[in-house]
C-alpha cells in the first residue's frame, strides 16, 4: 500500500516588504511626528502586532461590534454571485488580518472552478504567515502568495498577472483619512485591469449610540486593543507608558461623520521615550488620536471610487442596512 500523505503538497510564498528594521524605523517616524503634534496623533497601523492582531480578532466578537457579523452575512449571501461576476482567478485580500471571512469568498470562487491563487495582503507578519498556513491546507491547490506590506506604499510590488478580484473588507477603508483614502483607491484602480474587480466593506451611518458603543464595549476589549498601542511604543521604542495612567475615548465627529478613538491622560504625565531621545509631556485630559473609523453613506462611496476610476456595479447591505459591501471594475 502506498503510504498516505498527511498533508497535500502546499504552495505557500511570502513576500516581505516589511522587514522588521524597516518597520522600526517607520514607526520612530511616525511616534516622532505624532507625540509632537498637537493634538497628539499616531497612525493606526500600529495597533497590530501580533496581541493587536489577536485583540482585533476578539473584538470582532463582542456583542456591540456588529461590522464583521453583517459583512461575514452579506458575503454569506452573495459569494456566489460575486464569483459568477468576477470570475477571478487570484483572490488579493488587503488588510487581510486572520482572513476568516475570507474562506467564504474562496469556497464560492472554488465552487465557481476559477480559483488559483490567493494573496493576502498585511502588516502584521506573524497572523498573516498563520492565515497563509491555515488557508494553503485547507484548500490544497490553491497557491498561496502573502505579501507584508503597509498598503498605503506597497501596492505596486504585488506580482502581476491573474484575472483579479482585489477585496478591502472589515470597513478597514474607514481608518484612512479622505485624502489618503483617495491615494489608496488611486493605487488599486492602478492595479486593476478592464474585467478586473474590487470588493469593498464599509460600515455606514448610523445612530451615534451604537456606534460609540461598538467602539467602546462593555467587556473593555477595545479599550485594551487601543492601549496596546501604549505596549508597541514601549517595546519598539523604550517608552515607559503606564496603561493605567489613560483612558480610552470614542466619540462620534458629526461633522466628519467618523468615530475617533482616543488615548487620554488622567493626569499630568511625562513620559520617557528612549529611542527618540526625548520626554513627551500630556496635560490631565490631554486626548491622543489614535484611529479614525468614518461612515459612509451609498453615495459617497459611489463618487470616492467613481474619482478613482471605478465603477459601482453592486451594492449590497444586510437586512437592517447597517454594513455594506460593493463591487465595482474600472471604468471605461
Ligand atoms: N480584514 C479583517 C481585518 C480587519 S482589521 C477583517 O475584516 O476582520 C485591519 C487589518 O488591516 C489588520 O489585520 C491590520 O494589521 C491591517 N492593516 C492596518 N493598516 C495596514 C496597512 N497600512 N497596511 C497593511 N495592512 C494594514
Ligand atoms: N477596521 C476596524 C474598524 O474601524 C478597526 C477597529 C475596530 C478598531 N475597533 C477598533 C480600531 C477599536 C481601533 C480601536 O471598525
Amino acid at each position: 500500500m502506498s503510504p498516505r500523505r498527511k498533508f497535500d503538497a502546499t504552495l505557500i510564498t511570502v513576500d516581505v516588504h516589511l522587514a522588521p528594521e524597516t518597520m522600526h524605523h517607520a514607526l520612530r517616524n511616525d511616534a516622532q511626528a505624532g507625540l509632537n503634534a498637537m493634538p497628539k496623533d499616531i497612525p493606526p497601523k500600529w495597533f497590530y502586532d501580533h496581541y493587536g492582531s489577536q485583540l482585533f480578532d476578539e473584538i470582532t466578537k463582542v456583542a456591540e461590534y456588529y461590522p464583521t457579523r453583517c459583512e461575514r452575512s452579506i458575503l454569506m449571501t452573495q459569494a456566489a454571485t460575486i464569483a459568477e461576476v468576477t470570475k477571478a482567478d487570484t483572490l488579493i485580500e488587503l488588510g487581510s488580518g486572520t482572513s476568516d471571512k475570507t474562506t467564504v469568498l474562496l469556497d464560492a470562487l472554488r465552487s465557481e472552478g476559477t480559483l488559483r491563487r490567493f494573496m493576502p495582503f498585511d502588516v502584521s507578519e506573524q497572523t498573516l504567515r498563520a492565515a497563509a498556513a491555515l488557508i494553503s491546507t485547507n484548500y490544497p491547490g490553491t497557491e498561496v502568495h502573502a505579501v507584508v506590506g503597509d498598503f498605503e506604499q506597497h501596492l505596486h510590488t504585488l506580482p502581476v498577472g491573474g484575472k483579479r478580484l482585489i477585496a478591502f473588507l472589515g470597513g478597514t477603508i474607514g481608518n484612512l483619512e479622505p485624502a489618503k483614502r483617495a491615494t489608496f483607491l488611486q493605487d488599486v484602480a492602478n492595479q486593476l485591469q478592464l474585467g478586473d474587480h474590487f470588493l469593498l466593506g464599509t460600515d455606514l451611518v448610523k445612530a451615534p449610540e451604537r456606534l460609540i458603543a461598538a467602539y467602546d464595549d462593555q467587556a473593555g476589549i477595545t479599550a485594551l486593543f487601543n492601549k496596546n498601542l501604549l505596549s508597541v511604543l514601549n517595546r519598539e521604542l523604550d517608552a515607559d507608558f503606564d496603561h493605567s495612567d489613560f483612558t480610552h475615548v470614542a466619540a462620534w465627529v458629526p461633522e466628519r461623520q467618523w468615530i475617533e478613538m482616543r488615548l487620554e491622560a488622567r493626569r499630568d504625565l511625562e513620559v520617557k521615550v528612549v529611542a527618540l531621545n526625548q520626554v513627551v509631556r500630556f496635560a490631565q485630559g490631554e486626548q491622543m488620536r489614535t484611529e479614525i473609523s468614518a461612515k459612509f453613506r451609498r453615495d459617497r462611496v459611489e463618487s470616492e471610487l467613481a474619482d478613482a476610476g471605478l465603477t459601482m456595479t453592486h451594492w449590497w447591505t444586510d437586512p437592517d442596512g447597517d454594513f455594506a459591501v460593493s463591487l465595482s471594475t474600472p471604468s471605461t
